[in-house]
């Protein structure tokens, strides 16, 4: 039975552990309580937040409005030849999804074990990891299109994919509730190792021929070895995006900096690792007050207990400042502050 609730901190629903209140908060399990949640007077009218893990946001206040929690549950498989599509409920717990096809022998997702989050988030910002990113992987996914109480389909190329980016976070932002995503996987292993640290740590522990479920436990190695865990240090992953520049503008950096750590991207321009950038400005592992950057990763922010949203927002206010005056590149946050 669908309930909204009054005045409900959003500290369970938010990787970062930040403790603000929602006006209103709705958990829906299914599109019939979508539909149900939107018909209801106290909805009209109110400011909207839809969640899925609550990993890509800072809140800097409360939320005077309606949070929505995504909870919608089921994975179905149809495997047609040696090609699989796998549709997952928006709220299926984007690792145990990985899980799920790694048990089952669905290559795909398993450059992308232990990314916090759910599946219904996934497309949204296009996420990525070691080698591999979600529109790699996507077949279509379902939404609920909240005008009309709709549910509309979304192909491939409806989504305008790029690096954290598609359609949803653009042109139809705020218009759109993902309900379910599908995945075209494979059953006849395909295997992705590209990235250099999967294959320094398949090489440590002595495996040449890696399956998947290898591959997802390097992954998830490195992840934990690297990122803060959310259960007990808050933090919303990379807070920042990678900054993508022109040649010339990487012309001026490389001359002053010829180390930097630097990707070429498929048209032409070039991705800056930004935690090297911060790491260079002296911020990694630096504790301001209850925030700061991740001693392993200067890119993750970090809640030490008792941080602010306002007080971990002003800290990346000052890394911004920091490598714009030291590198001339302006960072742009990846994380949703609210
Ligand atoms: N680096 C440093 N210092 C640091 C952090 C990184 O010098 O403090 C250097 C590393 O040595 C490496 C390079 O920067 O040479 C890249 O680092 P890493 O492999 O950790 O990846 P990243 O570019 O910092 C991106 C994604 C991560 C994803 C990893 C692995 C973005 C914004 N982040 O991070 O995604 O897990 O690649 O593929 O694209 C996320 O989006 O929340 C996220 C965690």
């Amino acid at each position: 039975m669908l309930q909204i609730q009054e005045n409900i901190s959003l500290k369970p629903y938010n990787s970062f552990g930040i403790d603000v209140k929602a006006s209103y908060f709705a958990e829906v399990f299914s599109e019939a309580d979508l539909t149900s949640l939107f018909k209801n007077e106290i909805v009209k009218s109110k400011r909207l937040l839809v969640i899925g893990g609550g990993s890509n946001v800072l809140f800097t206040e409360d939320y005077g409005g309606l949070v929505v929690k995504i909870s919608i549950k089921g994975i179905q498989s149809k495997e047609i030849d040696d090609k699989v599509l796998v549709t997952a409920g928006a709220g299926e717990v984007w690792n145990d999804f990985v899980n799920y096809c790694v048990e089952h022998h669905f290559a795909g997702v398993e450059n992308l074990s232990l990314i916090p989050g759910t599946v219904g988030a996934s497309p949204i910002q296009n996420i990525g990891a070691y080698g591999v990113e979600l529109k790699d992987v996507f077949d279509s996914c379902t939404a609920f299109e909240i005008q009309s109480g709709e549910i509309k389909t979304f192909t491939f190329n409806d989504c305008q994919f790029g690096y954290r980016e598609s359609i949803f976070k653009r042109a139809l932002k705020g218009q759109y509730i993902i309900t379910s995503v599908t995945f075209r996987l494979s059953s006849a292993a395909k295997i992705n190792t590209s990235y250099g640290a999967i294959e320094t740590e398949l090489l440590n522990r002595g495996i040449e021929n890696p399956n998947i479920a290898d591959v997802s436990a390097a992954v998830s190695h490195i992840r934990v070895s690297k990122l803060p865990d959310p259960s007990t240090i808050g933090n919303a992953g990379s807070f920042f995006k990678n900054p993508v520049i022109d040649k010339h503008e990487f012309a001026d950096i490389v001359a002053k900096h010829p180390d930097v750590v630097h990707y070429p991207t498929a048209d032409g321009k070039i991705k800056l690792a930004a935690g090297w950038l911060i790491e260079q400005c002296g911020w990694k592992g630096k504790v301001v007050g209850q925030t700061g950057t991740w001693k392993n990763q200067a890119l993750v922010l970090v809640n030490h207990g008792h941080a602010t949203g306002t007080e971990v927002y002003n800290f990346s206010e000052q890394i911004i400042d920091s490598v714009k005056s030291t590198f001339g590149v302006t960072l742009e946050r990846e994380v949703n502050i609210l």
